[in-house]
């Protein structure tokens, strides 16, 4: 592969690329610019090559971009870089934001470059050590032939994996990623806090809880969620939710409301194994739908 990489926003994800596209010579990264002369000196230094730049007019001919910019600049980002004649016909131009497409790139694609969206499912929060969390990362993959061709070779270059998703579904494909990790934790925080109320301390509630959590998600990951699914819904065991409802209801509204959203969820799963009677399910649904 190889072929020079001129970068624009470098955080978090962009220098864990960076360093492993670098380290892999899948890319030379020749040119970075972020917002300021410090943090893009601050990603060359990690990424091991390139130069900062301050100013986009600095940049030299490259036939790969990448804009690693928060999503919300993705778009200005790519309309100077083709109003300015920086990105030529030919050269590939891809972001990685999970919710927008490559049709944010029209622009580009219109003078004749290739453009894509590549979104890593991960977790970016210190590039050191993401360089080493990156094997076997699936990447969300979508946009032009060429671009794509290209890119599904460096990810799995660097260990990655791609999986191709249409780009009309992109905004939903990330609803859902979003909601399996981010609401995952918003739910523990919920759950630490009913523990809290219940003489468990956060901490001791954290504690209490790994074994359990870990051993869940591997079951939905190994066995897949309805195998994984337990409890009382799931069992049926109507006395023991509304004994649930009914206490939760002591500590406000918020946590009824999650307990009866998430367990009508649960029934789904519960409805489709086929092992409850449609009268458990009917009195369950009753009991969930709320006063
Ligand atoms: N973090 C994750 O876990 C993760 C995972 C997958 C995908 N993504 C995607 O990756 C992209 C970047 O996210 P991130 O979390 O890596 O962001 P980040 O750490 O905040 O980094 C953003 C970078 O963009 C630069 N920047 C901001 N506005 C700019 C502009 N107008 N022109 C040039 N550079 C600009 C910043 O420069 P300064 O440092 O100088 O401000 C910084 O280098 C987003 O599309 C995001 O959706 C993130």
């Amino acid at each position: 592969m190889g072929g020079a990489l001129n970068i624009v926003g470098c955080g978090r994800t962009g220098q864990t690329l960076a360093r492993l596209f670098q380290d892999a010579r899948v890319f030379q990264v020749k040119a970075v610019l972020t917002q300021s002369l410090e943090s893009a000196k601050q990603a060359t230094d990690f990424i091991g090559a390139g130069k900062p730049l301050s100013a986009m007019h600095e940049f030299e001919p490259a036939p790969i971009w990448m804009i690693g910019t928060p999503d919300e600049a993705i778009g200005d980002v790519s309309r100077v870089l083709t109003r300015c004649n920086w990105v030529r016909q030919g050269d590939v131009v891809f972001h990685l934001s999970g919710a927008l497409s490559s049709t944010v790139l029209d622009e580009c694609s219109e003078i004749g470059a290739s453009v894509a969206s590549l979104h890593p499912v991960q977790n970016f929060a210190n590039p050191e050590v993401s360089v080493g969390q990156f094997a076997g990362t699936w990447c969300a993959l979508e946009g032009d032939g060429a671009a794509t061709q290209i890119l599904r070779q460096a990810v799995e270059a660097i260990g990655g994996q791609v999986i191709a998703i249409a780009p009309h579904q992109k905004t939903l494909y990330h609803a859902g990623a979003v909601m399996a990790c981010n609401y995952l934790v918003a739910l523990l925080d919920v759950s630490l806090d009913i523990l809290r109320t219940a003489g468990v301390s956060r901490e001791q509630g954290a504690a209490l809880l790994a074994p359990i959590l870990r051993a869940t998600v591997e079951n939905v990951i190994e066995q897949g969620v309805d195998n994984a699914m337990t409890g009382p819904i799931a069992r049926g065991d109507i006395d023991i939710v509304e004994r649930h409802i009914r206490e939760l209801k002591r500590l406000g509204p918020e946590s009824v409301s999650v307990y009866r959203e998430l367990g009508r969820a649960t029934l789904a799963v519960a409805e489709r194994r086929k092992e409850l009677s449609r009268d458990k399910i009917g009195q369950m649904k009753e009991l969930l739908a709320g006063d």
